[in-house]
């Protein structure tokens, strides 16, 4: 089965350095293709230039996050354009299974080895997630019981967007399954509208034993607004920050 891997991203000066990273891992992935989703009104001529050095097949979409959500006090990031990869993928594909890889993420070379055969919903640990070190299912006797994550909320299923993957039939058995504008909510509103129960899933990374992947974070810095100083003969002086 092919893997296709969602990977929502935004314009800021740290993204050309994460899609440099995520693309030279995913180079070495055999049968994926990479749907870059981009939160912008077009898409960025920058980044369809780095994707194209990558050789992987790729469909580069973009869908803005609507201005009311970018007021919210937390923001639901990367839900409009993880919503239109979805809907890329249930007019184009008819197999295979699906993953959100976000752009800033690590991943070991082995979580695709092992969600590739996902038969309906496959879940496993994400490192450096939240104030505990790992978020993960709870296994016992080999099947799933319960959720092991710092921030549980009365979810059903409390896990991290790069904790699960999830196989294309299921997602086009139920036309309505969407991801909610919701922060905080977006992973278990999404499996519950693919109607998930907690037998159904399937666990990934040798029982849930090993981390493939972690959910690392960039630090992050405006870009500083510059303005440029002149001589009196309209030559340039030096650059200040406004
Ligand atoms: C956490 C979760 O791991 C994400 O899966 C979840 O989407 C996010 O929270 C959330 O719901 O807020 P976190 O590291 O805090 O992730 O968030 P980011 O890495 O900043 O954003 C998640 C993804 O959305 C990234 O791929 C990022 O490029 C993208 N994003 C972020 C946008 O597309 N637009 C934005 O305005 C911000
Ligand atoms: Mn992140």
């Amino acid at each position: 089965p092919t893997i296709y891997f969602i990977t929502p991203t935004y314009p800021r000066r740290e993204q050309a350095a994460e899609l440099t990273r995520l693309g030279q891992t995913l180079m070495h992935v055999p049968n994926l293709h990479w749907i870059v989703a981009d939160d912008n009104q077009a898409c960025n001529d920058m980044v369809t230039k780095l994707l194209k050095k990558f050789g992987i097949p790729f469909t580069h979409i973009a869908s803005p996050m609507p201005e009311i959500y970018r007021k919210a006090e937390t923001i639901p990031r990367g839900v409009a354009n993880r919503r239109a990869a979805l809907n890329w993928i249930r007019k184009n594909v008819k197999s295979g299974v699906f993953y959100f890889g976000d752009d800033d993420n690590t991943f070991d070379l082995e979580l695709f080895d092992e969600i590739r055969d996902t038969k309906k919903v496959s879940m496993f640990p994400v490192g450096l997630i939240g104030d505990y070190a790992v978020s993960s299912p709870v296994l016992k006797e080999g099947k799933i019981i319960g959720f092991f994550d710092s921030w549980p909320s009365k979810r059903k299923f409390p896990v991290d967007m790069a904790g699960f993957a999830v196989n294309i039939e299921l997602l086009l058995s139920h036309p309505n399954a969407s991801m909610p504008y919701k922060a905080g909510y977006e992973e278990d509103q999404f499996l519950r509208s693919l109607g998930v129960t907690i037998g159904d899933i399937e666990p990934k990374g040798k029982s849930c034993t090993q981390i493939l992947v972690w959910h690392t974070q960039t630090t992050k810095k405006p870009v500083p607004v510059l303005k440029f100083r002149t001589r009196p003969d309209n030559s340039l002086r030096e650059l200040y920050e406004e």
